[in-house]
This record gives C-alpha cells, sequence and structure tokens, in this order.
C-alpha cells in the first residue's frame, strides 16, 4: 500500500510517499523559517498562503523522486491536527480533493502521534512497547506507548513547552528564531555552574513539568547583569539547557522506572538537541536502558511521519480510511483520543 502523507500544522509544509513494503520511498520538505524569522514567530495567516504556494509543487517532487504517479497512490494522510487551523486547512483540502480525485480513501492522522512514531522510521526501529518523551514546540509530554493507537499519558507541562522555553529564552537572549538551535550552539561556548537556575518540578514526585519559570528566572539574571556580555549571555544559555536537560532527563528515567520498561523513544524538535541526547544516553546506559532518537531529518515536523503513521493505522484498522471527504481539521486535540475502533 502507497500512502502519501501531508504535513501542514505550523511552519513546515511535508510531503512524504510511504509504501508499507518497501519503506519510506521519498520526502521533501519546505520550511518557512526564513519567512517568520523576521517576526520572532509563525504569523498563520502567512503561514497558511504558504502552504498553499508550496504542496502542489512538492506533491510532484515526492511522485518523482520515487518514481512513481498520482495514479499509484493507495491513500492519504493529512495532519487534522492539534496545530494552526487555517495552515490544518491546506493539507485537509488537498487530501480531500486528491482522495476525491483519484477515489482512494483519506484519513486526519494526529500531528503528535506522527512525532511519536517516527523513530520507527530508522533503520533499527525500536519494539513495543516503550517510554516516548515528545518534546516539541507546542507539548513537552512522557507517553507509555503500548502500540499503535495505545498510548498512555504519563506526565505532560502544566504551561510552556520545552521548545517553548527555547525559544522565549533565545528571544532573551537576542538569538534568532527558531531558537533551540540557536540556544543549544551559544550553551556550548558557556561556563558550566556560572549562573545558577533553578529545576522546576524536579522534585515534585510526579512525571509533569513546568518551564515557565525557567524563562523567567533566565529574565531575572539578564535583568540584573544590565548590559550582558558575549561570555554572559553564553554563561545564561549554558545554564539554561543544564537546568532543562536535567529536568527531561531525570523525569524520563523517573517514566522507565514507574513503567518497568527498558526503552525510551524520544521526538519533537527538541529531540534534535546534542545536549539533551548527550544525556539521556549517559543515564540510560547507566540503567541498562536503550533510548532511540527519530533521525535528524525527521525529529521536526516532516511528511514522512505523517505518512507512516498513516500507514501503520491503516494497516492496523482499515475502516479508518474515509471516503466521506469533508475537509475537518481539529485544531486541539488529545493524544488519548486516539484509541484504534474496537479496542
Ligand atoms: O516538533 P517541532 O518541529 O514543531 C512542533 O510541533 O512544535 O518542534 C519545534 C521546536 C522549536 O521550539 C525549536 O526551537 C525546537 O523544536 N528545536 C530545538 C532544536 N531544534 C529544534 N530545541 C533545542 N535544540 C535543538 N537543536
Ligand atoms: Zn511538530
Amino acid at each position: 500500500m502507497l500512502v502519501l502523507g501531508i504535513e501542514s500544522s505550523c511552519d513546515e509544509t511535508g510531503l512524504a510517499l510511504y509504501d508499507t513494503d518497501a519503506g519510506l520511498l521519498s520526502h521533501a520538505l519546505h520550511s518557512q523559517i526564513a519567512m517568520h524569522r523576521d517576526y520572532g514567530g509563525v504569523v498563520p495567516e502567512l503561514a497558511s498562503r504558504d502552504h498553499i504556494r508550496r504542496v502542489l509543487p512538492l506533491l510532484e517532487q515526492v511522485l518523482d523522486e520515487a518514481g512513481r504517479q498520482r495514479r499509484d497512490i493507495d491513500a492519504i494522510a493529512f495532519t487534522q491536527g492539534p496545530g494552526l487551523a487555517g495552515a490544518l486547512l491546506v493539507g485537509a483540502s488537498v487530501a480531500n480533493a486528491l482522495g476525491f480525485a483519484l477515489g482512494v480513501p483519506m484519513l486526519g492522522v494526529h500531528h503528535l502521534e506522527g512525532h511519536l512514531l517516527s523513530p520507527l522510521l530508522t533503520a533499527d526501529p525500536p519494539e513495543f512497547p516503550f517510554v516516548a518523551l515528545l518534546v516539541s514546540g507546542g507539548h513537552t509530554q512522557l507517553m507509555e506507548v503500548r502500540g499503535i493507537g495505545d498510548y498512555v499519558l504519563l506526565g505532560e507541562t502544566l504551561d510552556d513547552a520545552a521548545g517553548e522555553a527555547f525559544d522565549k529564552t533565545a528571544k532573551l537572549l537576542g538569538l534568532g528564531y527558531p531558537g533551540g538551535p540557536e540556544v543549544s550552539r551559544l550553551a556550548d561556548f558557556g561556563v558550566p555552574g556560572a549562573f545558577d537556575l533553578p529545576r522546576p518540578m524536579l522534585h515534585s514526585g510526579n512525571l509533569d513539568f513546568s518551564f515557565a519559570g525557567l524563562k523567567t528566572a533566565v529574565l531575572t539574571q539578564s535583568r540584573k547583569l544590565g548590559n550582558i556580555c558575549e561570555q554572559d549571555r553564553a554563561n545564561l544559555a549554558r545554564a539554561f539547557v543544564d537546568a532543562i536537560v536535567d529536568v527531561l532527563a531525570a523525569k524520563s528515567m523517573a517514566a522507565l522506572k514507574a513503567t518497568g520498561h527498558k526503552r525510551l523513544v524520544v521526538a519533537g524538535g527538541v529531540g534534535a538537541n546534542r545536549q539533551l541526547r548527550e544525556r539521556l544516553d549517559e543515564q540510560a546506559r547507566r540503567r541498562r536502558a536503550t533510548v532511540s532518537y527519530p533521525d535528524l531529518a525527521f525529529c521536526t515536523d516532516n511528511g514522512a511521519m505523517i505518512a507512516f503513521a498513516g500507514a501503520m493505522r491503516l494497516q492496523a484498522a482499515p475502516e479508518l480510511g474515509r471516503r466521506a471527504y469533508d475537509y475537518g481539521v481539529t485544531p486541539r486535540w488529545e493524544l488519548s483520543e486516539l484509541r484504534l475502533p474496537g479496542r
């Protein structure tokens, strides 16, 4: 079965072709980062308009790269939510129109399920069950993943997401958007321990997170310093990264302990962070647990994870493929609502 995946929930237009026998055939991405940079964040209306411009050329690109034609497509998966309503509608419209024209089923995929399953796209995929640390710009969650569509929320952020904390800290330090990679790079020049920032909820006794206070602590420190020099900026970035990595790693290990699982899977944009990866690898090794990451290209938003999640769902429950073409999107959507029919 050849599944076309379309991702358009935020600021990346991603398309991909996944074949259930041959694996990922092709994927293509257009990032709007350069367009939104001047505004310091994503402008929803600009995002929607750009998805419209990009989606069909990218479709031709993935077909060409895979040596396939439109009529070879057996099903279409698109990101139905969560995300920006206008941006989601672009993917939904194309998926529905194309599904109708080709007479093939389509299904809406949950963006976070895409992230959650993206480590399975690697050459050596982890087996179920595992604990997933989902760290993106909009979400920070620990989930127990027992199988496709069988997800138990173990803990989540009570306020800012980890990626949001990176982005806001970057702004405070005068760095560009998106902030994650820039803060991470600057932190490499910082002296460890030069500033001591809080580790919010480290000892809360549960698996929830809170990052709003951390960003405020960065703000307070930078105000105290006044005219901040290059080294202080790097030291602050380092203190921020150390604090957030401490909390994410400690809670991930606590989730492994609580569930008894030996496999941790990291997904979402912040999963690209090198400092986080190093810490998780080191702590997991001590517990004789393994950590899997998606390939770097599949950490941030992409079409491959949507094609893959769609293919997995359709294989598990073919009745999920709909021919009632209706353009529905779900900008707010809980992952726990994703149980497969009859399970
Ligand atoms: O998963 P994603 O592409 O989009 C959402 O679904 O939100 O994640 C984007 C987030 C941004 O906040 C970005 O700053 C962060 O991931 N990010 C990073 C890194 N690369 C991307 N954060 C820390 N270190 C990185 N290397
Ligand atoms: Zn995402």
